[in-house]
């Protein structure tokens, strides 16, 4: 059970539960002028059998909580997926000018399958009389759906983690699924089981088009738990092909609460959310009645780098609700975007009257980092309080001048240099707000 909140640390322009427990963020979906944002969730602030809790905004940074769209059945508990607007009615679900928003979830089980709900006014969803419509009893982990739409087939096409590789199924009307491929595990594999799958593809700065697969692992050690990681490559339009150019997992971010990340169905800019949690430490941490929060939204692109080659960026949409950016000195509050530049080795470290520190910059090995070991509490998990989970570097990915820009919310950091290139989402949970920023 989540510590009872010493103070208040819940973000006010990252999405949290009223009450009770979040992970991954499910069935990310626009329509009708409308983001909808589905999540993982348990009434307690702890993880128990799962609901898919809703809410959805106009902006990305403000959200309306929904009633719970999604609740446990006889096939089990609702575990992650994704949901799509069915515009043309492909699946029938819809009636004369309401087209249905159809949601694929895993359905847990003795044996994990994979189920789907629909709605037609976005709010209240009916799970499908011929649920399971990918049946499974003999795999132990075979979940977590990412349905999109196949340009190269024209048709649906999805993608799941099924232990140590992902498998691609293909529908033409959401309810029928026909598997077509599989990937992993292979190249530059980490030990563990993936996890919420996703494919998309991203014009190159040279036109080209590039897919990129993201995958995310919770079981691996040597990756401090709960990383997400991506390979970049082609889809045939039944399986996917890695280019082969990473040798060690490439993440799309170095900080340690940035897990489960998918992107949105429909909008023309492809936006990722994530939990910004960890799986090692999430219900330890000491927020009281709610217990963890998505990123920001993230636009992502391919930037060319000088000494990485082609890489994943991303930038959040904060659409100034942030405020003016501000540099080293006073802190105008508990949420504000802080900006700060150099070159070479530089840091600066936001304080409070507790003698609390949150540092980060750029080191001499041209390393950005980030270090939270003095930044507020840390005892109320034996793992959070570790070196290693303290402490987040990488290698920049660009040589030259530097700018920082960091995006404060209570409790919650997100951490962005190199276009994007580099990003570090962490949490931390300082016993008095900071009040300045120095060196
Ligand atoms: C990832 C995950 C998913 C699963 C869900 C259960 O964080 O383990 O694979 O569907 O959480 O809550």
């Amino acid at each position: 059970m989540s510590t009872p909140a010493p103070r208040d640390f819940r973000p006010a322009l990252h999405y949290t539960p009223q009450s009770g427990w979040i992970n991954d963020p499910n069935g990310l979906v626009y329509a009708k002028g409308q983001y909808h944002l589905f999540a993982q969730y348990y009434h307690e602030p702890v993880w128990g059998p799962m609901h898919w809790a809703h809410a959805v905004s106009r902006d990305l940074l403000h959200w309306e909580h929904l009633p719970i769209a999604l609740a446990p059945d006889d096939l089990g508990a609702v575990f992650s997926g994704s949901a799509v607007f069915d515009q043309n009615n492909t699946s029938g679900l819809g009636r004369e000018g309401q087209a249905p928003l159809v949601a694929l979830y895993t359905s847990h089980g003795d044996f994990e399958q994979q189920s789907l709900a629909y709605s037609l006014d976005g709010v209240h969803f009916e799970k499908y009389s011929g649920n399971p419509v990918i049946p499974n009893q003999e795999r132990a982990d075979f979940r977590d759906p990412k349905v999109f739409w196949n340009p190269v087939k024209s048709c649906w096409s999805l993608v799941l983690a099924a232990g140590d590789h992902v498998e691609f199924f293909a529908s033409p009307d959401l309810l029928h699924w026909t598997k077509t491929g599989r990937f992993g595990p292979q190249g530059n594999y980490s030990e563990g089981v993936w996890e919420c799958p996703d494919l998309f593809p991203l014009a190159a700065p040279d036109g080209r088009e590039v897919w990129v697969l993201l995958l995310s692992n919770g079981g691996c050690e040597a990756n401090h738990g709960s990383r997400t990681q991506y390979f970049t490559g082609s889809f045939n339009g039944e399986t996917f092909t890695a280019d082969g150019r990473f040798t060690q997992p490439e993440f799309i971010d170095s900080g340690y609460d940035n897990y489960a990340g998918v992107t949105f169905f429909g909008p023309e800019r492809r936006l990722l959310v994530g939990w910004a949690a960890n799986w090692v430490y999430a219900a330890q941490t000491p927020t009281g009645v709610y217990c963890n929060q998505m990123t920001l939204p993230r636009a992502l692109t391919l930037a060319d780098t000088p000494k990485g080659g082609l890489r994943l960026a991303c930038a959040p949409v904060e659409g100034g609700a942030f405020g003016p950016a501000v540099e080293a000195g006073p802190l105008p509050g508990e949420v504000f975007h802080l900006r700060f530049s150099g070159q070479g080795a530089g840091s600066l470290c936001l304080r409070n009257e507790r003698g609390e520190e949150l540092a980060f910059g750029v080191d001499e090995r041209n390393q950005a980092f980030v270090d939270r070991s003095r930044a507020g509490l840390r005892d109320f998990d034996e793992n959070f309080a570790r070196d290693w989970y303290s402490r987040m570097e990488a290698p920049r990915l660009y040589d030259g001048p530097w700018t920082l820009d960091l995006y404060f919310d209570h409790s919650i950091c997100e951490l962005f240099l190199d276009q994007g290139t580099r990003a570090f989402t962490f949490t931390v949970y300082p016993s008095a707000p900071y009040t300045v920023a120095a060196p």
